[in-house]
């Protein structure tokens, strides 16, 4: 009997044995997943006064080179003054996470980018399984570029047009950008630029309403990016979309105030335009200056094609509804020409709220290239001002319209 219970307890000890040593090489398996924290490369919290970019820089170096499948740069829970600095890859990694559980602080005064690239601030280059990860928040602090910009200082000796973005992805791929808070850039806030399958998803931008200038998502030359869950409230356009894009998903998006939803504009300096296949759908848009807008240069030729505005709710919108193939930085300041970007099959489904002008419907297209395919379906626009009529203005525009109880719409065939 003894012997049973020795025998037992002995055979309970192995097992045991083997769980733990079985939990141990579990646990080995992680530490292949090297984390890099900003402060062991010599960053300083410092309540944000302390310029921390070389810090950065090394410890994104560290990441960059390690040797595990996948790793981490951690900027820990402080304020982190951060001069601009790129984030150069390719990088050894398959998978580089630029994990912000504190706050980024931009410099305070444009000064910092003396002998520097205006343009930007945080810049992501040729990385590629790169995710920009939160809950920590980007701050801009653009005020300094906001106040001596030409658009809002046009006599201002010394005014600058070009400001920074807050993070930019060049030619990134397979990388996403999710749950972090933007705040005040003093140009764009994110901006995907030569990219492939790219997901932003859960990210808050704000800025002031009158800041220049202050785009919250642009995306260019880029395919396969999508953009979900976002709160816009900011200066510029929520989400543009400019030249050289294709498979674009734009959804669940809150935006207000801004100017809407953009494609373009397009063509400016006489370029071949080519963009297709964008889908924006499930956006409410709150006292914006647009809604749905595609606007092009006459000077551009090219395509704007396979674009679609679905369920979107507008509330108190002034344009809700745009096409402006007659684009310009001032009306009438452009001569006609006899080119223009090509705009078809474009469909507006689903679209209801309240328009506070009267031409809720606006189809200004080229005389020399008419806009084709325009499908305007199940739409219902209210004034926001009572008593008002609202109507479609439409030039040259051609396609069909189904289910538009208001306003009246007034496509050619
Ligand atoms: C960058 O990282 C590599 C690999 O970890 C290292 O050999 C090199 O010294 C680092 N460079 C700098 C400037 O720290
Ligand atoms: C990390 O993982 C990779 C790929 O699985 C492997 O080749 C490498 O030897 C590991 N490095 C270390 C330090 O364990
Ligand atoms: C991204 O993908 C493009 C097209 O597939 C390729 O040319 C480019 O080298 C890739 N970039 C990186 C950083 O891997
Ligand atoms: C992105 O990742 C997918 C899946 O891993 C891969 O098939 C694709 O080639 C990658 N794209 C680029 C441009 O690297
Ligand atoms: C953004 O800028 C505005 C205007 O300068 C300022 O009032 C606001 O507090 C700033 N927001 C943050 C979070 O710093
Ligand atoms: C519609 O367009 C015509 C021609 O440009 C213009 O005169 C008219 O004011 C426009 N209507 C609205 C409501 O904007
Ligand atoms: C269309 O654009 C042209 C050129 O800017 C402008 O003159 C015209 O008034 C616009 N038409 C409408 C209906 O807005
Ligand atoms: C709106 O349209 C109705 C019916 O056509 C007309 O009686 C009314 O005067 C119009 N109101 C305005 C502000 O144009």
């Amino acid at each position: 009997m003894q012997g049973g219970y020795v025998y037992l307890l002995v055979l309970l000890l192995l097992i045991l044995g083997s769980l733990v040593s079985a939990a141990i090489a579990c646990s080995t398996e992680p530490a292949n997943l090297t984390t890099f924290d900003v402060r062991d490369f010599g960053a300083i919290s410092a309540g944000g006064n302390i310029d921390n970019s070389e810090a950065f820089l090394l410890a994104w170096n560290a990441t960059c080179n390690s040797e595990s499948e996948s790793s981490t740069l951690i900027v820990p829970r402080r304020k982190f003054l951060v001069n601009p600095v790129v984030f150069g890859g390719p990088c050894k990694p398959k998978i580089i996470n630029f994990l912000i559980l504190g706050r980024l602080l931009a410099p305070n005064s444009p000064e910092a980018w003396k002998g520097l690239d205006q343009s930007q601030w945080l810049a992501f280059k040729r990385v590629s399984g790169l995710k920009v990860a939160g809950p920590g928040r980007i701050n801009g602090r653009g005020k300094g570029w906001w106040d001596q910009s030409c658009r809002d200082h046009p006599g201002l000796k010394g005014c600058t047009v070009l400001a920074p973005t807050a993070v930019k992805f060049v030619s990134c791929n397979n990388s996403s950008i999710g749950d972090v808070h933007f705040v005040n850039s003093s140009q764009v806030h994110v901006l995907i630029e030569g990219c492939e399958g790219i997901h932003i998803e859960n990210v808050l931008i704000e800025a002031p309403e009158r800041s220049p200038n202050t785009d919250g998502i642009h995306i260019s030359a880029s395919r396969y990016v999508f953009v979900t869950n976002a709160i816009i409230a900011t200066g510029d356009d929520c989400v543009s979309i400019g030249d050289h894009t294709s498979n674009i998903i734009v959804s669940y998006v809150k935006c207000g105030p801004g100017h809407g939803i953009s494609i373009g504009s397009l063509g400016r300096s006489g370029n071949f335009v080519q963009v297709e296949n964008i889908h924006v759908t499930q956006v409410y848009l709150q006292g914006t200056t647009n809604g749905a807008r595609i606007k092009t240069w006459q000077a551009g030729k090219g395509y704007v094609r396979r674009v679609t505005f679905e369920h979107m709710f507008f509330r108190s919108v002034k344009n809700p509804i745009i096409i402006d193939q007659n684009y310009c930085s001032k009306r009438g300041a452009c001569k006609e020409l006899d080119t223009g970007v090509h705009i078809s099959d474009v469909s507006f489904n689903n679209l209801y709220g309240t328009s506070s002008s009267q031409a809720a419907i606006s189809l200004n297209c080229s005389r020399s290239v008419a806009c084709t395919g325009v499908f305007l379906k199940s739409i219902y626009l209210r004034p926001a001002i009572q008593g008002q009529n609202l109507t479609s203005n439409c030039t040259n525009a051609h396609g069909i319209a189904f289910g538009v109880i208001q306003p009246e719409p007034c496509l050619q065939i």
